[in-house]
């Protein structure tokens, strides 16, 4: 059975990703930031194993994939559906909210994955969530756009060496 690890199952498309995943029979682990939605049996699995997580701790990041291998017994594949938007002309942004934009959009996902590398059996998989902001930055999100393109191309380089 695939064994999978969905980062941001309480969030709308981990949620769609969870939920698919375990409907075709993979064994699914499940992480969170808001407990009350990843604990809710209506909206995920009930059978799956959860853990809450905070994008602030790049530790605890890092360490979900062997909490999931260790849980599920093996870890196949890893979905990261972490993020959010943040809108504003660049003047009009505070140092605060672009430290939450950087973060939650790419320092976490990137600790996700790096804990994620040596976690995975051969042939494991990783799927990341950027945006469409990558390919066309609009105006008025320079700072989300920013940290989407700086995971992007991390995504990409980090997908180079593990094929090679
Ligand atoms: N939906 C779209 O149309 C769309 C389009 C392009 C790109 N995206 C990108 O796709 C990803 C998911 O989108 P979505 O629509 O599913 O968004 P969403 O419903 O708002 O879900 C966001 C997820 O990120 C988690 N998250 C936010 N801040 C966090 C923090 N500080 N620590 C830990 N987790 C945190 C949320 O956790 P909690 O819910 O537990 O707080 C939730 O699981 C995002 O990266 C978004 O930028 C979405």
């Amino acid at each position: 059975m695939t064994a999978v690890l969905v980062v941001g199952a309480t969030g709308m498309v981990g949620g769609l990703a969870a939920r698919a995943l375990h409907r075709q029979g993979a064994s699914v682990a499940l992480a969170g930031r808001n407990a009350e939605r990843l604990a809710d049996p209506s909206r995920l699995p009930g059978d799956c194993p959860r853990r809450l997580f905070d994008a602030y701790d790049l530790d605890g990041c890092a360490a979900l994939a062997l909490w999931a291998a260790r849980s599920l017994g093996r870890l196949d594949r890893v979905v990261v559906a972490v993020g959010v938007a943040g809108f504003g002309r660049a003047e009009s942004v505070d140092e605060p909210a672009v430290e939450h934009l950087m973060t939650v959009n790419a320092l976490a996902p990137m600790a996700v994955v790096r804990g994620a590398l040596p976690v995975l059996e051969a042939g494991g998989a990783i799927g990341v969530v950027t945006g469409a902001v990558v390919d066309a930055t609009p105006m008025g999100m320079a700072d989300y756009a920013a940290a989407k393109t700086a995971l992007a191309t991390w995504l990409a380089v980090v997908g180079r060496e593990q094929r090679a």
